[in-house]
C-alpha cells in the first residue's frame, strides 16, 4: 500500500527492518537503551556493538529515555544509516495516556530525522509487541501522526515506511494508510 503527500511516498511493506536500506530505521526501544528483545534486539544483533556503546553514552549524558521521546545513533553493520531509538508506551488498556505516548514516538522521531537531513526512514510497528498495543489502535495513531507531520512538512521527506514484520500487522497499517487516499 502506498500513498503520496506532496514530494512523500508513504507506504507499507513486510520485511525485516534490520535489511533495510534506508536513511535511518526505528527502534522500539525500552528507557534503558540497553537493548532487549524484538526488534530492538534484531537490530542490536544485526547493527553490532556499536550501537550499544553510543546508547551507554546518551545514557551517561541524558539519562533513561522517557516514553515517546527519541533519539540517533549510528546503524553499524546494517545497510541504513542511523537508528532512531524511541520507548513507546506500555498499554495498559488506553486510559494512560497510551495514543498521545505513541503518537509522541512518530512525531518526535520524524523531526529528529528532519534535523539530520534524513529523507528516507521506515518505522517498526512500536508497541504492538511486547508492550502489547493492540495493533488496529496503534496503526490508527500511527498513520495519522505521519500524515499530520508530512502535510505541514510536505517539501521534506522522500519516503517513509512502515514496515510490518509480517502481513497482519502490514494489513492493519495498509487499512489505515488508504483512508487517506485522495
Ligand atoms: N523487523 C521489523 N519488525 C520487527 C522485527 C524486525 N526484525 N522484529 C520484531 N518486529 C516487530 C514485532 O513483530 C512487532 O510487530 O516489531 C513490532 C514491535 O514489537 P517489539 O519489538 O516487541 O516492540 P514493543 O512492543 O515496542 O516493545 C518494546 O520490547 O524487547 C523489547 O527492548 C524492547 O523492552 C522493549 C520492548
Amino acid at each position: 500500500m502506498e500513498i503520496k503527500r506532496g514530494k512523500t511516498t508513504i507506504k507499507t511493506i513486510v520485511a525485516d527492518i534490520t535489511t533495510l536500506k534506508v536513511d535511518a530505521i526505528v527502534n522500539a526501544a525500552n528507557s534503558s537503551l540497553m537493548g532487549g528483545g524484538g526488534v530492538d534486539g534484531a537490530i542490536h544483533r544485526a547493527g553490532g556493538p556499536t550501537i550499544l556503546e553510543e546508547c551507554k553514552k546518551i545514557v551517561t549524558k541524558i539519562g533513561r529515555l522517557p516514553t515517546g521521546e527519541a533519539v540517533i545513533t549510528t546503524a553499524g553493520n546494517m545497510p541504513s544509516k542511523y537508528v532512531i531509538h524511541t520507548v513507546g508506551p506500555v498499554w495498559h488498556g488506553g486510559n494512560r495516556r497510551e495514543p498521545e505516548l505513541l503518537k509522541n514516538c512518530y512525531i518526535n522521531s520524524l523531526k529528529l530525522a528532519k534535523e539530520k537531513g534524513i529523507k528516507t526512514i521506515a518505522f517498526p510497528s512500536i508497541s504492538t509487541g511486547v508492550y502489547g498495543y493492540p495493533v488496529e489502535k496503534a496503526a490508527k495513531v500511527a498513520v495519522k501522526a505521519v500524515i499530520d507531520f508530512v502535510e505541514e512538512n510536505p517539501d521534506y521527506f522522500d519516503e517513509i515506511i512502515f514496515c510490518g514484520y509480517d502481513p497482519y500487522t502490514e494489513k492493519h497499517y495498509a487499512s489505515e494508510l488508504s483512508n487517506y487516499k485522495k
